[in-house]
């Protein structure tokens, strides 16, 4: 059975998986199971591919910055919170199947880089109300970039894993940028 088949057949077996469909004495259950046996024998390796739109101003906003931030080449101290589609192809207007949410912020004095906080949550295909969380180092300049995968909800319980960005398009004066992600997580 290939991956996909996997998850799907994981959410016919327990329909009720979703994070927010049981309480807290399912979730402890569902813990204890998942013990060490069940992690090395049972793990799933699956990979998943879409584009992030980062789209400024208007599935992003500014928290803060700082008072040096102007001045700043590589912007040091700004605050971004995105609410940013995530498509199965590089264009916008391609299929969306969840949302990069979170917050990044410009971390480096030598060079534009972030540190990029978000859930990306799935609102379809076999992954809708599941979610992994992102959190690492992004220096947008550089062609590839790895963050890792911390975590998970959904069919990605106590996940881990990496997602690798590729810039596609980005627009630098505008802010707008295309980003492919090819993420590759283990989970139960
Ligand atoms: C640990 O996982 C294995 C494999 O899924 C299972 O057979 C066993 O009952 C589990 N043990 C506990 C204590 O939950
Ligand atoms: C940036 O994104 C906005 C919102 O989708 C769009 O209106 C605008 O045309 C885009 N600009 C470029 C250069 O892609
Ligand atoms: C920025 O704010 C700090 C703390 O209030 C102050 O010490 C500093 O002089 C300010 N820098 C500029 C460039 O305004
Ligand atoms: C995703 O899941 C939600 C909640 O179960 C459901 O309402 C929605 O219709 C699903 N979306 C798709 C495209 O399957």
């Amino acid at each position: 059975m290939d991956q996909l088949g996997m998850v799907v057949l994981l959410m016919l077996i327990c329909p009720m998986a979703m994070a927010t469909s049981e309480g807290p004495k399912e979730m402890e259950e569902w813990f204890y199971k998942f013990n060490t046996t069940s992690r090395v024998t049972q793990q799933k390796v699956t990979k998943l591919h879409f584009y992030f739109h980062d789209l400024r101003g208007v599935t992003t906003a500014v928290v803060a910055q700082s008072n040096t931030t102007a001045t700043s080449p590589t912007v040091f101290g700004v605050l971004y919170a995105m609410d940013n589609p995530l498509t199965v192809g590089p264009s916008q207007a391609s299929k969306v199947i969840g949302r990069a949410q979170g917050l990044y912020g410009s971390t480096s004095m030598e060079e534009l880089s972030l540190i990029q906080a978000m859930n990306l949550v799935f609102t379809d295909g076999p992954y809708n109300g599941s979610s992994l969380t992102v959190l690492g180092s992004n220096p947008v300049m550089h062609p590839n970039r790895e963050m890792p995968v911390v975590g998970g909800s959904g069919v990605f319980r106590l996940v881990r894993g990496v997602a690798l960005l590729t810039a596609y398009f980005f627009d630098v004066p505008r802010g707008n940028a295309t980003v492919e992600y090819n993420v590759i997580v283990y989970h139960n």
